[in-house]
């Protein structure tokens, strides 16, 4: 294991921001990682973890220890008739566990193709798009606490999955270090087809039975055609969440703006699209120095080149009190601001 010092982050961020850390270590084995946690006392240091780098705006030198997480392997680790349980180390790629899956014909994954990010990453925010979640096929992770080094068991239950939610974004924020995750993945499952733009893209190519390579190809042509790609245009996906306000403000709300789209959850709660939030408030295209909303997907930041962590920051402050001054809905970001 190398220690190196001063080192940029710019390849491992995908907003593309070239700050520094202190130091900067990759971790390629889970005996290596626990060798950090215990032997280097992880605990007792400032420390940034990273995956893909996917799901974070750095706004200055970090004067702290960068562990890149570089666990590698996909395996089947158990299976029967109607099922398969994938064990995914925390360093693979997302996208090609879900290539993995879609190859084998198996069910549950497919939704999620395209995602930016790493295995180790999906729980922490437990990852959704087009009408699925981790949750939903998620059977349990393996992580290493970092206090003593031991591997602990995280059982679906045990995560607190909700809405861009886990226990990792609370109780358990900053105490793991999470290795694999295992997914129980279907062999006689049901697509999920429901959400619209799914729908439309199958039916713009005449497809009435599709497979499951069908509705992944769906997902990418449609992720392709609003999200930027990272590689070639700096950003996070969607660095706000869709916020949930009460039903009767919602009405209220609905007096004034009619078209306002909402979708109900429970029976009380309304999530309203940021998106749409964000392109009424004007910011949608709107390029301000090297910064800017996304032209197709106003949810989307993104770094035109050069930009620094807080110029977007600063970007992301003036939308959220616009939006707030415009609709009285408060608007919180999905990124991790450091
Ligand atoms: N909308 C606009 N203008 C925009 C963007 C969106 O008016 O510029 C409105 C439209 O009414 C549209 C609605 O928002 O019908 C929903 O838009 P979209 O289907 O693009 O989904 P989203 O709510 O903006 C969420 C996730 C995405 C995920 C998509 C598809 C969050 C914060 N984002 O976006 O996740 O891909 O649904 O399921 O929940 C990510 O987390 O990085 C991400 C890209």
């Amino acid at each position: 294991m190398v220690i190196y010092q001063n080192i940029s982050l710019k390849p491992y961020n995908t907003f593309g921001i070239d700050v520094k850390a202190a130091q900067f270590v990759s971790i390629s084995s889970v005996e290596e990682l626990q060798v950090l946690c215990t032997t280097f006392n992880l605990s007792e240091r400032k420390k940034l973890i990273f995956g893909g780098g996917s799901n974070i705006l750095l706004t200055q030198d970090f004067d702290g220890m960068a562990v890149k997480i570089d666990l590698k392997g996909i395996d089947t680790i158990k299976e029967d008739d109607d099922f398969v349980w994938v064990k995914a180390m925390s360093g693979e790629v997302w996208h090609d566990l879900v290539m993995y899956a879609v190859d084998h014909n198996w069910y549950g994954l497919e939704n999620l193709s395209l995602i930016p990010g790493c295995v180790g990453a999906a729980p922490m925010q437990n990852i959704g798009a087009y009408g699925s979640e981790i949750k939903d096929t998620f059977e349990e992770l393996i992580a290493v606490e970092i206090e003593s080094g031991k591997l602990v068991k995280f059982t679906n239950s045990a995560c607190k999955f909700g809405y861009r939610e886990s226990t990792f974004k609370n109780e358990a924020k900053d105490k793991y270090i999470i290795v694999s995750v295992t997914f129980k993945l279907s062999r006689k499952g049901i697509l999920n087809v429901q959400y619209g733009a799914i729908k439309d893209t199958l039916a713009q190519q005449g497809i009435i039975n599709p497979t499951i390579k069908d509705v992944s190809n769906a997902v990418m042509a449609i992720r392709k055609s609003k999200l930027p790609d990272p590689k070639i245009l700096g950003n996070s996906g969607s660095f706000f969440k869709n916020p949930e306000i009460e039903l009767n403000a919602f009405e209220s709300l609905k007096v004034k703006h009619p078209t306002m789209p909402g979708y109900p959850v429970g029976s009380d709660k309304i999530k309203v699209p940021a998106g749409w939030l964000i392109e009424q408030c004007g910011f949608k295209g709107k390029r301000i120095g090297n910064t800017g909303a996304h032209k197709d997907q106003a949810l989307v930041l993104v770094n035109y080149g050069g930009a620094t962590g807080n110029e977007i920051f600063s970007l992301a402050k003036q939308i959220q009190a616009t939006v707030f001054q415009t609709y009285g809905i408060q608007i919180t970001p999905e990124v991790n601001i450091v």
